[in-house]
């Protein structure tokens, strides 16, 4: 941090040109040293800021300034006091093409995870080329502002390239999974908190005794792709936390405690083959009105017993089965991150909570799949499409202050990983080394990080 507001202290010049990487990290680092405010006079509010955004606010008229809910007042600020890491997914095209959206990561997560950049479809242009220029971006940008980045995924059955389908054999498919993860775990080993190493391998609807679903790595593996898939990861990066990460086993739906019983005892399974496997990831993507309870507690202090984990990775709440009124869904949304954030962080082995995304500007919840009818923007997360917190800011932030004592770093066996070797600066400087030292050799895309980190 340090460092950090030192460079921003010394930015006196013409306004900044947000156009260019070089534009984009100083005004990411004055972002950092400042909260959004530091682009403001003193007393005005956000960018966008409209009327009754804030529960209590709304009555009396006054609309909350970045003031309350930035700097000290922000979610990263009440995480780091209680020894949680909060965040976002992020996008690294609007991480460089947006200042809103770049200082109000910076203000707000002390954890980001690229939410794309890092998926095969993305890094594997052909079988033989890698480019990680958008997935560097996003670790030159959260280690600028002392973030730390989980890396999201090594195995998927979607966001496989087009050339998957025709490449990809019986006969090759271990190796270049092998080699994918040698490569990708290997570029950022040491650096990241973690990893999701498998993302979504269990489908209850696949029919399988063992609960698999029934995905590409299955049929062109066998089920010890899992196995093959962790201890390549542990090979490649001795300090990330090696997660297994899946969606719909929050509720107490028979469907879903189903499948939250299928994904125990695949952990279970992986464990007792001595697996390297430190976390579970629970996607928690909610609807309004959901209220995750006993069944989910349950699987949560199993895997505490278990010295597993938990980590909440993909938090996000939709309003669509819900009319257009804002204050309704606003409501709506806001009790299901209170009710579900407050049962979780009670939990000493629930140290991580990340929302994917953090506008409504940019929620994949828009998109085709799960938009509203009515075309409306979802209000899903704790900013919503023009930069103001929604009420479910204020419940995350309630929701991180309601964390117990007893969860306190200390009390915690499974303290939130923290890279040894010293001060978030000495982590910055030897990351920008390593990388320039990394530079590429092997890949067919070739760039020099360094020079991105000199701001
Ligand atoms: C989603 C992204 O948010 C979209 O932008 C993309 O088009 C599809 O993938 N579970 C996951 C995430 O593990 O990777 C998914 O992300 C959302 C569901």
């Amino acid at each position: 941090m340090p460092d950090v507001k030192a460079r921003a202290s010394l930015e006196t010049g013409p306004p900044t040109n947000l156009k260019t990487r070089r534009g984009f990290l100083k005004a990411a680092a004055r972002a950092a040293a400042g909260g959004l405010a530091a682009y403001l006079p003193p007393g005005c509010a956000a960018p966008g800021t409209g009327p009754g955004l804030g529960p209590g606010l709304e009555s009396s008229g006054i609309a909350p300034t970045l003031t309350q809910v930035s700097g000290p007042r922000s979610l990263r600020a009440h995480a780091a006091e209680h020894g949680l890491l909060v965040g976002c997914a992020v996008n690294p095209d609007k991480l460089d093409g947006e200042p809103d959206y770049a200082s109000t990561v910076a203000d707000q997560a002390n954890i980001v995870v690229p939410e794309n950049a890092l998926k095969w479809a993305a890094l594997r242009p052909t079988p033989s080329q890698f480019d990680f220029r958008k997935a560097d971006d996003v670790v030159v940008f959260a280690f600028s502002h002392q973030q730390k980045v989980r890396g999201h995924n090594l195995c998927w059955h979607e966001a496989l390239p087009a050339w998957f389908r025709t490449t990809v054999t019986r006969d090759n498919a271990a190796q270049l999974l092998t080699e994918h993860i040698r490569t990708v775990a290997g570029r950022y080993a040491g650096k990241l908190h973690s990893w999701d190493v498998v993302n979504e391998a269990i489908d209850v609807k696949s029919a399988r005794p063992d609960g698999l679903r029934d995905s590409p790595w299955l049929e062109l593996i066998g089920p010890g792709y899992l196995e093959l898939a962790f201890r390549t990861a542990r090979e490649a990066d001795g300090t990330a936390l090696l997660t297994y990460n899946d969606y719909g086993i929050e509720l107490d739906t028979p469907e879903q405690i189903d499948k939250r019983g299928q994904v125990m005892m695949l952990v279970r399974r992986l464990q007792a083959r001595g697996v390297p496997i430190d976390a579970v990831g629970v996607q928690s993507h909610l609807s309004a009105g959901d209220a995750p309870g006993a069944g989910l507690l349950h699987f949560v202090r199993e895997l505490h017993d278990m010295r597993l984990q938990v980590f909440i990775t993909e938090l996000d709440v939709n309003d669509r089965k819900l009319p257009d009124s804002v204050p309704e869904r606003d409501a709506a949304v806001a009790k299901t991150y209170r009710d579900y954030l407050t049962m979780m962080l009670a939990e000493p082995n629930v140290n991580v909570a990340l929302t994917w995304g953090i506008t409504g500007r940019y929620t994949w919840l828009n998109g085709p799949k799960y938009a509203r009818a009515d075309g409306k923007p979802e209000r899903p997360l704790p900013f919503d499409y023009d930069y103001n917190p929604t009420p479910a800011f204020f419940a995350e932030r309630d929701a991180i202050d309601s964390r117990r004592r007893t969860a306190l770093p200390g009390a915690n066996p499974y303290a939130p990983f923290s890279p040894s070797g010293g001060s978030p600066q000495s982590q910055e400087k030897r990351s920008a080394l390593d990388f320039d030292r990394g530079s590429d050799r092997k890949s067919g895309v070739v760039r020099n990080l360094a020079s991105s980190v000199s701001v």
